[in-house]
């Protein structure tokens, strides 16, 4: 067991409510405080000299100078596993190329299956390692990784045991999750009906006997999946035991409604959703995720995170980092955006990249520095916790710690 502190403040987000709007009042500030850690869990929170007292032999950890604490963050939305770049499409789409000539001339998700199946396993696995410990500097201890750049059956089960296998080179938290439903492969001889098919039949039974996912994704879009053959697909997955998240919403409405129909932990994307169906996912329990680092991306709308929010939705906030739209993988600097442009609280946006988004990935052990938690949090070298956002991700985390030790 050890007290770790003195902090100027120590942001708990303990009693926040898992639902809807927050006003920046509502945020618990321990001034002064320190956290008692006992192994992988957090004991106690509350003013150091108190928790001293109570304790006088207890081990310290000494916080240099003023650093203020917030609890780790948790990134639930990634395609951190790939192979190759996308630059070039990146620099089309921004000289006014459109979908179709980038994708003739050789990008798109497309390009990034042909170099996700040519990379060699070393390769993938060490550029996979080196972007979860950019996001672990972040202060990012909890990190969902889905499959989708290798749509067979060789390839997504490669990117789903490379991902686990980064797990035995990580302290952080892996949530994996096979996204084989991200868009039919060119060389796929059949339907999108037939391809699904072959996830089911081929591709999931594998994912559960080697215990690869137990999270599975669609696409659900124009130019991906069509509502109905997705939302059987998905009723598929979760009767063969696998939870259910979406890509929904992200330029045409309509399939969130699928994600609260199949009872999904998560509808993701959401630029294009209705009125209407914001109001049917805020009455659900389906987080419904903003993925502004996609909209930087692209160029395109934000979420309507603040109408969602409004309406009383489940708001997590994720990066997407992806090579195609997301390639930023800052989450702090993403979130922070989305705050000035969707007008949300910072306690909106506190909660949507810690407890909000571990409820979407079914982790609530986390995301709060309260008893019984994990002690996962991270440190930043100033007074006053608002200046996190207000530097927009320029502010450094200084201490990142994942159950209870400095990484
Ligand atoms: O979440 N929308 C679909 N999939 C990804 C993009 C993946 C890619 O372009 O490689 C996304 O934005
Ligand atoms: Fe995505």
């Amino acid at each position: 067991m050890k007290l770790i502190g003195p902090f100027k403040q120590v942001v708990t987000l303990a009693n926040l409510p898992l639902r809807g709007k927050l006003s920046d009042e509502q945020i618990e500030i321990i001034v002064d405080g320190g956290i008692v850690v006992d192994q992988n869990t957090i004991q106690k929170v509350g003013n150091f000299e108190t928790l001293k007292a109570e304790n006088p032999t207890i081990e310290i950890e000494n916080i240099e100078g003023e650093q203020i604490v917030l609890p780790a963050f948790v990134d639930s939305h990634t395609h951190i596993c790939f192979g190759g770049n996308r630059a070039n499409d990146f620099a089309m789409r921004n000289a006014g190329k459109t979908y179709l000539e980038i994708a003739e001339s050789g990008g798109g998700i497309w390009s990034s299956v042909q170099h996700t199946r040519n990379a060699s396993e070393e390769e993938l696995l060490k550029t996979l390692v080196e972007r979860i410990n950019f996001l672990i500097d972040l202060g990012i201890t909890t990190i969902e990784v889905k499959s989708g750049y290798g749509l067979d059956v060789e390839n997504e089960l490669k990117m789903l045991r490379i991902i686990k296998k980064a797990q035995n080179e990580t302290k952080a938290t892996l949530v994996p999750t096979c996204l084989s439903a991200h868009l039919k492969p060119r060389d796929f001889e059949g339907s999108n009906s037939e391809y699904l098919n072959y996830i089911i039949t081929e591709i999931l039974p594998k994912v559960k006997e080697e215990e690869l996912a137990n999270r599975v994704d669609i696409f659900i879009e124009k130019s991906a999946f069509q509502p109905e053959e997705s939302k059987e697909f998905l009723l598929k997955a979760k009767a063969l035991g696998f939870e259910i998240t979406v890509h929904a919403d992200q330029f045409t409405p309509g399939s969130s409604r699928i994600a609260v129909e199949v009872g999904a932990k998560s509808a993701d994307h959401l630029e294009a959703t209705i009125d209407e169906d914001i109001e049917f996912l805020a009455k659900s329990d389906t987080v419904a995720t903003a993925l502004p680092g996609a909209s930087l991306g692209l160029g395109e709308k934000f979420t309507p995170a603040r109408k969602l929010l409004d309406a009383g939705a489940i708001v997590a906030i994720a990066s997407d980092w992806n090579p195609g739209s997301a390639p930023m993988g800052n989450l702090i600097t993403q979130a922070s955006i989305l705050a000035t442009f969707q007008k949300l609280t910072t306690a909106e946006v506190l909660a949507g990249m810690t407890f909000r988004a571990a409820y979407a990935l079914n982790l609530e052990d986390r995301g709060r520095l309260e008893a019984g938690k994990k002690a996962d949090f991270v440190t930043f070298r100033t007074n006053n916790f608002q200046n996190v956002l207000y530097n927009q991700g320029s502010l450094k985390a200084e201490l990142v710690y994942i159950d209870g030790n400095k990484k």
